[in-house]
């Protein structure tokens, strides 16, 4: 059986706010997303994800929606919509967009109806409660944001249940004509001829039966978010969301070849279920480990091989660099280990997800304490949990705001942007753009990187902080070797891999040696922060 696009192909998140302003708002939008697509074929992805793109309120950047069957005006216009996605389309690259299902805006039609007052025909649309006995909220849930989970509407003298901001409402996934509304959301866009969806916080959508109180962490201290106080036992991964995953691919089937990619942070074996049981329930459940693994090739290894194992038969792999909410790869590891991890994110057995921006090796942006714009931050001051520094303008070139609006951007570029930009690092061999482009080619150029099989090498032949790995497919086996740390380290070569031709070097800047490459003999010494592709000698060069 050949492999789906989404299997094959590369995804990369576009986050509209921050990729290229066209309206001189300083906020970017679908035309500007428009402009940049030959950016993206010359890239070498396949599948852009754009995060929200609905009528919003904003109060957390698109992730309250007012109207999911729309546009909102400072992004663009559902006609610009379609012509982005026809000339997406024309460059063969699919689009995805964000659903968010577990809560719409507080403004939203819906939630305006259901809190007119308790007869609403769509009171029950949403989750509302008494108080608890003694008065007070109904139960001890915490907000990802921090404070209750319950917002208290004075005017129906009931609490409503928010697990985000009190501005994004808890949709009841439990009463049927919520989930009709929702999947016809789903079939809107499918019908306009959006590729897939990536589904915001899939494992949040049902609440155990009676809203029991949370267990407290253990684990819980000062400095994590207040969330952690306590355990989300109810309040999420309750074993019906399931059927909800299964229902949702139903659908996504019924329209050609679409994807669903569940967003869940959980352990390994929850993860697992949202493949779905007998049914098939998302295709790509979002793999987030490499977002916080420490950084050593002995832990990646044993995690990239328990994942490897814990897959259903027939369960697609996927891995994630970075995303919008989490910090960026270079800030976290350093701007050499990320070109080794941007080796690894590309050689992975699975589809990858870069995060916008990751190709130019964006790092940590300092936000001064008056741009500050992430409820996040603004909640929990302090803590480190923002994310406005990931959430920065695109630098494309070197002009005032960096190409990316005519006007002063919602968030502060990056203050190195003179130098990293896009319009600078395709010049300059050996850049951090230039690599993602060789790796993207790589990608497909070998079909082994992409659909082949994966094997860890024996760690008894493996030098310390090295992770290798081989990839093979059909006549084509590939050797990746990795060095995650600083000291240059030997690695003594399978025997199929002996007088190896080196397709590929992150420390190597597109020279002589690149491609037609050195032979490696029986060993092959990785410099500091090196990581190799390596092909046997005997195959075809492409
Ligand atoms: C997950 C999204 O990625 C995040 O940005 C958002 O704040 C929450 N879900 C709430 O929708």
């Amino acid at each position: 059986m050949s492999a789906a696009w989404w299997q094959e192909g590369v995804i990369y998140q576009v986050y509209p706010r921050s990729f290229q302003d066209t309206d001189g708002d300083g906020v970017g939008d679908l035309k500007g997303i428009e402009a940049r697509l030959d950016y993206l074929v010359d890239l070498g992805v396949d599948a852009i994800w754009i995060s929200p793109i609905y009528p919003s309120p904003m109060a957390d950047f698109g992730y309250d929606v007012a109207d999911y069957c729309d546009v909102d005006p400072r992004f663009g216009t559902l006609a610009e919509f379609d012509r982005l996605l026809a000339a997406a389309h024309d460059k063969n690259i699919r689009v995805l967009l964000d659903f968010v299902p577990n809560h719409s805006s507080s403004r939203h039609l819906w939630f305006l109806a259901s809190k007119s007052s308790r007869t609403n025909p769509k009171r029950d649309w949403y989750i509302w409660r008494d108080p608890a006995p003694g008065g007070g909220p109904p139960n001890n849930w915490i907000s990802d944001f921090g404070g209750s989970a319950w917002e208290w509407d004075e005017s129906t003298g009931q609490y409503y249940l928010h697990a985000f901001l009190k501005e994004q409402p808890d949709l009841n996934w439990r009463n049927p004509a919520v989930r009709e509304a929702m999947y016809d959301v789903l079939r809107f866009w499918f019908a306009r001829g959006v590729d897939g969806f990536r589904i915001d916080v899939l494992w949040h959508l049902i609440k155990a039966e009676g809203l029991p109180d949370n267990p407290p962490n253990p684990a819980y201290h000062a400095g994590m978010g207040e969330m952690h106080r306590v355990q989300q036992l109810h309040s999420t991964d309750q074993p019906e969301v399931l059927a909800i995953a299964e229902e949702m691919r139903k659908i996504a089937d019924s329209c050609g070849e679409r994807v669903l990619i569940g967003e869940i942070y959980l352990p390994l074996e929850r993860l697992m279920h949202y493949y779905g049981r007998d049914v098939a329930g998302v295709h790509l459940p979002f793999n987030f480990q490499l977002l916080e693994a420490p950084w050593k090739a002995e832990v990646l290894a044993r995690m990239i091989a328990e994942y490897e194992a814990a897959l259903p038969s027939g369960g697609w792999p996927n891995w994630v660099l970075g995303n919008h909410d989490r910090p960026r790869i270079a800030a976290r590891i350093g701007e050499a280990q990320a070109r080794v991890a941007a080796v690894l994110l590309l050689t992975l057995r699975g589809t990858p997800t870069i995060y916008y921006g990751d190709e130019l090796g964006l790092g940590h942006v300092e936000i001064p304490a008056a741009w500050v714009q992430d409820p996040r931050e603004l909640r929990e001051p302090g803590l480190g949990l923002g994310r406005d520094p990931v959430r920065t303008p695109m630098p494309w070139d070197a002009t005032p705001n960096g190409g990316f609006s005519t006007a002063v951007p919602w968030l502060p570029l990056c203050s190195d942007f003179a130098d990293r930009n896009v319009a600078r690092l395709e010049q300059v061999p050996g850049s951090m753009l230039t690599l993602y482009r060789q790796l993207l080619a790589l990608r497909r150029a070998h079909s082994a990187l992409s659909i082949g099989t994966f094997a860890l090498l024996d760690a008894s032949s493996a030098a310390p902080d090295v992770l290798a790995y081989e990839r093979r497919h059909g006549d084509e086996r590939l050797l990746i070797a990795l060095n995650l740390g600083s000291t240059p380290r030997e690695l003594a070569l399978p025997a199929w891999a002996h007088d190896a031709r080196r397709l590929l070097s992150t420390v190597e800047s597109g020279d002589s040696r690149f491609g037609s490459g050195t032979e490696t003999g029986t060993r092959v010494v990785l410099g500091a922060d090196e990581g190799l592709v390596l092909a046997p000698s005997f195959a075809p060069e492409v």
